[in-house]
């Protein structure tokens, strides 16, 4: 099943994700504005889903226009990609989905065309996810041995995707070669993707998975309990990688245990004209840390800092595995030559 789709009736569904793991629910956001507010909110969330999901926005706005003027049309349109840009800053595949569709909708003479050609990219966008996190699980898996015990953070599965998954689906492929692999995923706090949504898709899989708070992928490191380590990414530019908060931690963890740390991400994720200091790290509502669900966890007028994201310096990466090969060691030439094909 799709993350999100469009629906011919002209709606974008998708996988109300803030309400798993305990009810599985399709929402259709019939204009635009619907679909800002399930990114802002994280009913989709992932760099490669929310890029897809604000691509059918854009198509969305498409066709919900009633006037007859191309013109007056594509104004309208670039009203709407500028509100699903607002949206999150991080994640760069947001923006590139948005830039892609935009510009082949432009392209569009007639009110007919512009809704086709809106369409036909965001249906490519979501199609190409799919093909590319398949060759990102059929590389990956190589790195993967019977038996590995691999740790992942966040979640960088079919949820975080149009299917299948990054770093999950190099989990995906191995054990679709035959290999037993067991997952041990940290709960990552504060909005619990990690136990929510990663737990939740591997056990659909009857994939073995073993559940661990944040603060304790240091023990089981030391223990000798994890062979290699996982992760997505939202953004890699020229110096680091940009992925959920804690990914640090654990890469420099890893790094003192001698563990390899991947990073899977498509060629859509890399922002090489960026350094470390040029991205902004989305900042999220206090409310995340002082309440767990409904229940309040820390005094009301606390001082709260709560940044999504981190970034992990390239040293601490043994691989980048994107669908264009394997970048190890890595260095920005590395990345350009690997991206250039
Ligand atoms: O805030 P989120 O849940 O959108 O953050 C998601 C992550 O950090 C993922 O690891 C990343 O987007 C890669 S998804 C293939």
């Amino acid at each position: 099943m799709r993350t999100v789709y469009w629906n011919k009736d002209g709606a974008v569904e998708m996988i109300d994700q803030t309400l798993l793991p305990s009810e599985l629910k399709i929402i259709k956001c019939k204009r635009v504005e619907e679909v800002a507010e399930a990114i802002k909110s994280l009913r989709v969330r992932g760099a490669p889903a929310i890029g897809v999901a604000a691509a059918y926005g854009i198509a969305l706005c498409a066709f919900n226009y009633r006037g007859e003027d191309p013109e007056e049309m594509k104004k309208e349109i670039v009203k709407c990609a500028d509100l699903l840009r607002s949206t999150r800053p991080t994640a760069v595949n947001l923006f590139h989905a948005i830039d892609f569709t935009l510009k082949r909708a432009l392209t569009g003479d007639s009110v007919e065309e512009i809704k086709r050609l809106a369409l036909e990219s965001a249906e490519f966008l979501a199609n190409e996810d799919i093909r590319i996190n398949r060759l990102i699980g059929e590389m990956g898996q190589e790195l993967l041995e019977d038996g590995d015990r691999v740790m992942t953070h966040c979640n960088a599965g079919r949820l975080a995707t149009v299917d299948w998954g990054t770093a999950l689906g190099i989990i995906r492929s191995a054990m679709e070669r035959g290999k037993n692999i067991e997952v041990i995923a940290t709960e990552t706090r504060p909005l619990n993707q990690g136990s929510r949504l990663t737990t939740w898709e591997l056990l659909e899989d009857d994939i073995p998975v073993t559940l661990i708070t944040d603060s304790m992928s240091g023990y089981v490191m030391r223990r000798g309990l994890v062979d290699k380590i996982i992760v997505g990414a939202d953004r890699i530019v020229r110096d680091a990688v940009f992925n959920k908060i804690g990914t640090y931690s654990h890469a420099v963890i890893a790094k003192h245990h001698g563990i390899p740390f991947y990073v899977a991400a498509p060629s859509s994720t890399f922002d090489l004209e960026r350094r470390e200091e040029d991205v902004v790290i989305e900042e999220r509502d206090r409310r995340e840390l002082i309440y767990c669900g409904d229940r309040q966890i820390a005094p009301l007028d606390v001082n709260v800092f709560n940044p999504a994201f981190d970034a992990t310096p390239l040293e601490l990466i043994s691989a980048i595995i994107c669908e264009k090969g394997i970048i190890s060691p890595i260095t920005e030439e590395r990345m350009r030559e690997v991206l250039r094909k």
